[in-house]
């Protein structure tokens, strides 16, 4: 993903005048290997549209790369001769590593004098793997970097359609006076895939969705759909309206992690017509970290007392969607029951729903209730139709952008709002350590699920014990 919207972003004017990409990793390779390495991925990924072999060329003149181990000072040198050799223009390092090496990479790049009060650091997703490790993590680089130079990156934070909550909330008039406990019955989150493990077994086993999905994208989302009105798109009021509602999550324990969520992992089964293979076969040992989870988690505050947020995620499933499932109420009293032209069998009113459907494709539904043509001697009949928008459509022909592209460029312009602040990444981490803290005391396994199925049994029973169900 970086570097095919790296080359976007080049391709495009974008990137700043002079510019240059250190890449480095374990791996002891010359620029050579490493720059057709990455055009050979970069073939494999960008539409033919976009690949111009000029402009590749002009491109892959920028990268250049080293082999660096953080723990062995020496090959720090290779950093420090490269970039003592560029233009002297501020510095912007991006980790993609795990967690771990953050503060020991940072540190080495700062002991070979690399680092200045300009220098920014871009970190990806986890940040730890508990409270106490994101501490450390926060800590580490805070005493490198204040806050405004560090970008936690939550690339789900990039996605138009993950920007486009923000338009409908608070570019329409017509959502926000309702959205609230008043008129909200519940709320789904759902981010589907298909995929399984795709080779990143030794990342993910003992990590699971939990950790992978829920504390970050899908708290993300759930933090933007459910915050105050920000008095300004800027960092600080965004990131201090997304905290308030991470705060005020429930946390879960022993007693009541049990009723409020489900663990699953995926066993052998078959997805879009493909047999595959189960988890734990992939991994070539049993093991109970979860391929999937849905939760039922609360938010204490006015706005939200009483209304259930059911978030649902995991690999294997029947497709790949992603979606936001507003449930309104029921309107508190129907004229079109029983009597007058009310009593027809078709007069049931449904409660209005509105799906907003990140991916795959953008859309965003409403559901209403509209009258069925007809003379209604039997009694007004009332069905449900859709007010159905394909932002696809809306904007056809306007390219989607890689949600990295973006990150990428407000990092190089030093805007954080679309990045996670150190308090936001620690209340996601305290309400995730209370959930599996009650998984642990109270010895809630994954259960299996047939890969190609919504998870397990209990999942569906988590909604419908309440009278809902998931919309999948
Ligand atoms: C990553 C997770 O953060 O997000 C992956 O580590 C997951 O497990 C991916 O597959 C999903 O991202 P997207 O953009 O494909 O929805």
């Amino acid at each position: 993903m970086l570097f095919p919207s790296l080359y976007n972003l080049f391709s495009d004017g974008l990137l700043p005048e002079s510019f240059s990409i250190l890449a480095s990793g374990r791996t002891a390779m010359d620029d050579g290997a490493f720059r057709k390495s990455i055009e050979k991925s970069l073939k494999d990924y960008l539409p033919a549209d976009r690949w111009d072999a000029e402009r590749i060329a002009a491109f892959m003149d920028m990268v250049s790369y080293c082999a660096v181990d953080v723990s062995a000072k020496e090959s720090v040198q290779c950093l420090s001769d490269r970039m003592k050799g560029g233009n002297g223009g501020p510095v912007a390092v991006y980790l993609s590593t795990p967690p771990s090496l953050f503060g020991p990479t940072a540190q080495a790049l700062a002991d070979a004098g690399l680092i200045d009060d300009h220098t920014r650091i871009a970190m990806e997703k986890p940040i730890g793997t508990d409270l106490a490790s994101s501490k450390v993590v926060n800590d580490a680089i805070g005493a490198l970097f204040d806050e405004e130079n560090i970008f936690r990156v939550d690339h789900y934070l990039g996605k138009e359609t993950v920007q486009n909550l923000l338009a409908l909330r608070f570019g329409n008039m017509l959502f926000e006076p309702l959205w609230n406990a008043n008129a909200i019955e519940h709320v789904q989150i759902t981010v589907a895939e298909t995929v399984g493990l795709e080779g990143r077994v030794s990342y993910y086993d003992g990590v699971g969705a939990l950790r992978d999905m829920v504390q970050n994208h899908m708290l993300q989302i759930l933090s933007i759909i459910a915050m105050e009105a920000p008095a300004r798109l800027d960092s600080t009021a965004v990131r201090d309206e997304k905290v308030k509602v991470l705060r005020s999550l429930r946390k879960m324990d022993a007693d009541s992690v049990g009723a409020n969520s489900v663990r699953g992992q995926y066993a052998p089964g078959a997805v879009k017509g493909e047999i595959v293979t189960g988890y734990a076969d992939e991994l070539g040992k049993p093991s109970n970290t979860e391929t999937f989870v849905a939760l039922k988690a609360h938010i204490d505050n006015w706005r939200w007392a009483g209304v259930p947020f059911y978030l649902r995620t995991g690999k294997r499933l029947p497709s790949r969607q992603s979606e936001i499932l507003i449930q309104f109420k029921p309107v508190p009293h129907s004229i079109f029951g029983k009597g007058a032209k009310g009593n027809g069998a078709g007069s049931r009113l449904e409660a209005n729903t509105l799906i907003i459907r990140l991916q795959p494709e953008e859309n965003i539904r409403l559901s209403i209730m509209a009258k069925e043509p007809g003379l209604d001697r039997e009694g007004v009949k009332l069905q449900e139709v859709d007010l159905d928008v394909s932002l696809v459509k809306a904007f056809d022909g306007q390219r989607r952008r890689i949600a990295y592209e973006r990150l990428l460029l407000d990092l190089l312009e030093g805007d954080t709002t679309l990045f996670v602040r150190r308090d936001e990444v620690e209340a996601q981490w305290q309400w995730i350590d209370s959930v599996v803290g009650g998984w642990k005391d109270s010895g809630q396994k994954a259960q299996s699920y047939a890969a190609g199925n919504w998870g397990p049994s209990s999942a569906i029973a988590l909604i419908e014990r309440d009278g809902a169900s998931w919309h999948d």
